[in-house]
This record gives C-alpha cells, structure tokens and sequence, in this order.
C-alpha cells in the first residue's frame, strides 16, 4: 500500500525548505498530505487556520498535495488519512537527534509506518521558521525563503507595513 505520504510539521510559517521537501515529495510519491500540528503548547505565531491557508497558498501548483490539520499522534494521523510514509526534511546534524528519536518512537508504535528523511537543498539548511520570525521581527529581509505572501503575513503580524 503507497497511496500519499504525510510531510508533518508545525508550519509556522511554511518557509521555502519546507516548500521543497513537499514539491519532492510529491514527485516521488502519488499524493501527499501536509499535515499540520495544532499544538497550542507551543504558541504558535499563526493560528492553524492561518497557517493551513499559507500553505494552501504555497501548494497550489500542485495537483497532488492536500493540507491537513491534526492533534494528537503524527502515527495516529497517518492511519487515519490512510498512508504508510512519513517524509520528512533532514537540515543538519543537529536535526537529526530528535528526528531519530522520533522515528524510532514512532516505528515502535506503528511497526507498518515508515519514516524517511530527505536532505534540505543546501540554500536551505541554515533556514526554520523561528528564524524567519525573528529576521522579519526586527526588520530583516526575508526573501527568496518563504513562499509568496508568508513575508507580507509576517508582518502584518509584527505590526510592520509593507516595505518596513
Ligand atoms: O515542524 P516541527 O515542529 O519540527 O514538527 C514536529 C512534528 C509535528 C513532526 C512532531 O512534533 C510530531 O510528530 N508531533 C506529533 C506528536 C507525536 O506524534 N509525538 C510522538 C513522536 S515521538
């Protein structure tokens, strides 16, 4: 069975490295499924409709690619959108410790999902969305590392007008 994957996050913002490991995914795999952790213990910046719609907006050249919000278990998730295959984005050494973690956490629940990790393109590995919050927070340019519109939400966010 290998129907869709599910490239999980919190997505707070999507920024450009995320972007590519769901436009890779998806020409890898016959469908994807972004899914979108609401995790309130977390404050996230952008509430999860926000940030449901910033991806819609950012996948919409791709036919394959549906956006999903979940809580709970990513492994529970996957079962119930039907996918054996968790994707995701490998930056850095340091990524790669939790990531194991949770791979290994996650295989010892769900023995029949998969988790692969593809690496981020190398213009990306110094990239997360705190990062992006921050640069933005204080002023900084964002460009050419967040999809179209995440920079303007951004700060619209900050309480900063178009061209601050
Ligand atoms: O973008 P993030 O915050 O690095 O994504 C982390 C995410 C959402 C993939 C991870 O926190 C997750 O899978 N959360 C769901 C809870 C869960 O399944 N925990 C057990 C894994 S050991």
């Amino acid at each position: 069975m290998l129907l869709k994957v599910v490239c999980p996050g919190s997505f707070d913002p999507i920024t450009n490295g995320h972007l590519d490991i769901i436009e890779r995914a998806a020409q890898l795999f016959p469908g994807v499924v972004v899914g979108v952790l609401e995790n309130p213990s977390k404050k996230p910046l952008f509430s999860l409709q926000e940030r449901v719609e910033l991806i819609q907006n950012a996948v919409r050249h791709l036919n394959n690619v549906e956006v999903e919000c979940f809580s709970g278990l990513l492994i529970d998730f996957a079962r119930r959108v039907g996918s054996n295959l968790i994707v995701k984005g490998l930056r850095a050494i340091s990524d790669f410790e939790i990531e194991f973690q949770m791979a290994l956490n996650n295989k010892r629940m769900a023995p029949e999902i998969e988790t692969i990790f593809m690496m981020t393109k190398n213009e990306y590995s110094f990239l997360s969305s705190s990062m992006v919050k921050e640069i933005v927070h204080f002023g900084g340019d964002v460009r050419g590392l967040v999809p179209e519109g995440v920079e303007t939400a951004l700060r619209k966010k900050y309480g900063l007008s178009a061209g601050e």
